[in-house]
């Protein structure tokens, strides 16, 4: 991410700060099993704010302050560490490549803490989120109440910050959109790459190694545990076992998205593993597809942010009665709640650094209007399982997710590309 752009992050978040501090933190490394480690990941907070890719730091917002306003504090260098495990930017770093006004070493955020707060009536971190500073936190405000006599006002106000943060992140700038869109496309080709090689007798996690290798390829990750479902396991919502073999006549499912520079994208398609379409697999496809170009059509400024799941779920319900799988009318199978049975999740979130990005749906006790700039996917699905569904369509899992940005006139779906009808994906498959 470009300074400049992390630049202007971090004045608006000082702007509504105020005279107050802000705190925000990545984590420290975690063990995976003896002395391994997960891959680490920054904080998608942190990272918005400073582009600061390393474990175990934090940055301290201080409008005002004379010494400087933005404080990184991180692993200093040490040779022999980084001789092991690898490069660290440092303090010199932290204000060189980082902008930081001041930099000190992570350790010594416990001992400075005091005199940041000091004289500050409000503090803004993430409540709940680093136990570190849940504890160092309050613990500070205490020992600063304790010198009151002495003259140091000791602030009186803890707040989320996430209720500034989130609302910042939920609408997303050009340079946020154009990860999204390498995210996006990055991840169409590795979609486009599993139809191309799915067969019968592959295992699931071969189709999700080519999914994955087109991730690597691109200098992307995966941004959530792949999702690889053949045939009844596709009813099974956040399946990642994918162990098991595809077999001919059966469906796949492939719930997959590649992260760029912290930005996800979520996309799922469902796909014959032989590459053509059995005629009652079409019609559930058919039904999916419906819903779902319904609910793009729904997606524009000023639409409430619960529209478009209400517009998929009668267009559901209608397939489920054409299907007979359920019977009355579209009104009562929806105020019912019977279509819940196939259809047991809401038709999309807002993406963006995390996979189900932050950002509160309502507002006031109401549910939201969409923006310019918010990008939400939509991913309607059925899932017919159970003894009363025939045998036919018992075992039948769909979901179609597509990444859609809201524009200023409407909409822009992000991952058209990737073939979704059963046309395309057997013209693809048949390549
Ligand atoms: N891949 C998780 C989701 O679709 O929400
Ligand atoms: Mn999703
Ligand atoms: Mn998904």
């Amino acid at each position: 991410m470009e300074q400049s752009a992390l630049r202007k992050r971090r004045r608006a978040l000082m702007k509504k700060i105020g005279d107050g501090i802000a705190i925000v933190a990545t984590a420290p490394e975690q063990t995976r099993n003896n002395d391994v480690l997960f891959p680490f990941r920054p904080d998608s907070d942190f990272y918005y704010l400073t582009g600061f890719a390393e474990p175990a730091a934090a940055a301290v917002f201080a409008p005002g302050r004379a010494e400087g306003e933005f404080l990184l504090f991180c692993r200093a260098s040490d040779a022999k560490a980084e001789t092991w495990d690898g490069r660290r930017a440092g303090l010199d770093g932290a204000c060189g490549t980082y902008a930081a006004d001041q930099a000190f070493a992570i350790g010594d955020l416990e001992k400075m803490l005091p005199l940041l707060l000091e004289n500050r009536a409000k503090i803004f971190y993430n409540i709940g989120r680093h136990p570190s500073l849940d504890a160092l936190i309050p613990a500070t405000v205490a020992a600063l109440r304790a010198r009151v006599r002495a003259g140091v006002k000791a602030p009186v106000d803890l707040s989320d910050i996430g209720a500034i943060l989130h609302e910042m992140r939920l609408v997303k700038s050009a340079d946020e959109l154009r990860a999204m869109e390498r995210a996006a496309a990055v991840t169409v080709a590795a979609h486009t790459e599993a139809m191309r090689s799915c067969a019968p007798g592959m295992m699931e996690y071969q189709v999700q190694a080519e999914v994955e290798c087109v991730f690597r390829k691109h200098g992307a990750t995966a941004a959530y545990p792949s999702i690889v479902a053949g045939g009844a396991n596709a009813c099974i919502l956040h399946y990642t076992a994918n162990n098991c073999e595809l077999r001919g006549g059966d469906l796949l499912l492939v719930d997959a998205g590649a992260e760029v520079d912290c930005y996800a994208a979520d996309i799922t398609r469902t796909i014959p593993v032989n590459g053509t379409f059995t005629p009652a697999q079409k019609d559930v496809v058919d039904i999916v597809l419906a819903a779902r170009d319904a609910a793009i059509g729904e997606l524009r400024p000023g639409a409430a942010v619960n529209r478009y799941h209400e517009t998929a779920v009668r267009v559901l319900a209608r397939g489920l009665l054409d299907l007979k799988l359920l019977r009355g009318s579209v009104d009562r199978v929806v105020d019912s709640g019977a279509y819940k049975k196939f259809y047991m999740h809401r038709t999309g979130h807002w993406l963006g650094m995390d996979v189900h990005d932050v950002g509160a749906y309502k507002v006031d006790g109401a549910w939201r209007t969409l923006r310019p700039g918010m990008v939400l996917t939509v991913e309607p699905g059925l899932y017919l399982f159970g003894g009363d569904v025939p045998a036919g369509l018992r075992g039948t899992g769909v979901r179609m997710e597509d990444d859609v940005l809201v524009t200023k006139s409407g909409n822009q779906v992000l991952t058209q590309a990737a073939p979704s009808t059963p046309a395309a994906v057997e013209e693809m498959m048949a390549r």
